[in-house]
């Protein structure tokens, strides 16, 4: 489990890089933040195509990287969306994704630029998950 400095920090990383989101189109930048397992972090961004549907989520793109640098485990994961007031979270193709990779108690934290947080779950953003049911 991680603490709250832990998911900060992490969160801050979102953050920071939802900078570097490319979202032309719907001028919404995401930034999502992975803490994997021997600590390192590992980003992500949307990057939005002209053709829409090809857009992939600052989620899967976070996920995907870090899978690709030998990563399958992780502590946590944070997503910043600094063009909303409120909290966004994760779309159901994110969610999906993340329950492959994440057990159902693995922490998420999502916020956009205003003050309140959601603090939540794998398992929470995806119940009834046929995954984690067949891990039981
Ligand atoms: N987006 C994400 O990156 N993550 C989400 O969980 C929700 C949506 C992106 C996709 C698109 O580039 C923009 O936000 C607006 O939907």
């Amino acid at each position: 489990m991680i603490d709250k400095g832990q998911m900060d920090a992490l969160f801050s990383s979102a953050r920071k890089i939802a900078e570097m989101a490319y979202a032309p189109y719907s001028k919404f930048r995401v930034g999502a933040a992975l803490l994997c397992e021997d600590g390192s972090v590992v980003t992500g961004v949307n990057v939005e195509n002209r053709s829409f549907g090809l857009t992939v989520c600052a989620e899967r793109n976070a996920i995907f990287t870090a899978v690709g640098k030998g990563y399958l485990r992780f502590k946590a994961l944070a997503i910043s969306t600094p063009d909303s007031v409120e909290p966004v979270g994760p779309c159901g193709a994110c969610r999906q994704v993340i329950s492959e990779f994440m057990p159902p108690d693995t922490p998420i934290r999502f916020a956009g630029s205003g003050e309140s947080q959601v603090n939540t779950t794998a398992g929470e953003v995806l119940p009834f998950d046929s995954l984690h049911e067949l891990r039981k």
